[in-house]
């Protein structure tokens, strides 16, 4: 398996083996995530992060990666104190930023925006997000995250929220198909999965159920994924507030749920996990924003050569 140097853009760049291999590696890390163990395996070695988008964990989790393997880390920080307030494209930006680093984490608003910053650089581009696009590392923290908590064959699983617009859940589905998953998606009208994705689900062998009604899903799944509505990428303010509490987790509707069950969310949460939730034995979103760590560290390894 050869990772050096790879652009990490879309999960349906992955094969099973590939996925399986970075999980594996990111066991390996775990001591150094959690400091048991040191490491210098990236000293010299510059990741640049540019996220021209709010994030809390993708950013943090990626910048603690890099650090607790030796590296060093290097940040435009935000839109308005660099030279994108003066205009500058995308494209020169990369073309600079490549000349600095040896790996960039982009965050974009724009769909595709990662593609695109991929061709104008020498190093590997991560996306952290492109707009309702893609958001492949969150989903290889997901999958850990599901084969550490739950079990990762076969899972049964429902997402639910904004599935129309959460690039969380467009990613996750594409790397679930590996796993023989039985995805029930749950989400309001205004809010289903895209068709062309689930078109593509089902030409890859994958068993999709829709539905409006969490109080049945919750009863039959072993995990469930919940997501934010994306109030930023509504077109109509008004649309958004109609949909905006559609959803809501409660302890009341997990009696029914089977007692392994475990609750993931990638965060930030607005009102969508009733904070009751979080000291029953289903809640998981926290360990969940940890795995980040060691994920993160292993993509960082990886495609910088500090492992194979
Ligand atoms: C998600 C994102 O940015 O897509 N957050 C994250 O990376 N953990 C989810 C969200 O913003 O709702």
């Amino acid at each position: 398996m050869y990772f050096k140097d790879m652009h990490i853009l879309s999960m349906k760049d992955f094969s099973k083996e590939m996925i399986d291999h970075i999980l594996e590696t990111a066991e390996k890390l775990e001591p150094i995530a959690v400091m048991k163990e040191r490491s210098d395996m990236l000293a010299g070695k510059v990741l640049a992060v540019l996220f021209f988008e709010p994030s809390t964990r993708t950013r943090m989790s990626f910048e603690t990666a890099m650090l607790r393997l030796g590296g060093a880390v290097l940040s435009m920080g935000s839109v308005d104190a660099s030279s994108i307030a003066k205009g500058e494209t995308l494209a020169d930006t990369i073309r600079v930023v490549q000349s600095y680093a040896d790996t960039i984490v982009l965050r974009h608003p724009k769909e595709g925006a990662a593609r695109m910053a991929s061709e104008f650089s020498q190093v590997p581009v991560i996306n952290a997000g492109d707009g309702a696009g893609h958001h492949p590392t969150q989903t290889l923290l997901d999958l850990y995250t599901i084969k550490r908590e739950s079990k990762l064959e076969g899972v049964r699983i429902a997402l639910a929220g904004d599935l129309k617009y959460g690039r969380t859940v467009h990613s996750l589905c594409y790397a679930l198909a590996h796993y023989g998953a039985d995805i029930t998606l749950v989400s309001p009208d205004g809010l289903r999965m895209p068709y062309e994705i689930i078109k593509d689900l089902e030409a890859r062998g994958m068993k999709v159920r829709q539905t409006d009604s969490i109080d049945e899903a919750i009863t039959e799944v072993d995990v469930l994924y919940v997501t934010r509505i994306q109030k930023e990428r509504f077109p109509d303010p008004a649309e958004y507030l109609r949909v905006a509490s559609s959803l809501q987790i409660t302890p009341e509707l997990l009696e029914n749920a089977k007692s392994h069950l475990k609750i993931m969310h990638p965060l930030p949460r607005v009102n969508e996990i009733d904070p009751l939730v979080d000291n029953t034995s289903h809640a998981c979103y926290f360990k969940q924003a940890f795995y980040g760590v060691p994920v993160r560290m292993a993509l960082l390894a990886l495609v910088m050569g500090g492992m194979e």
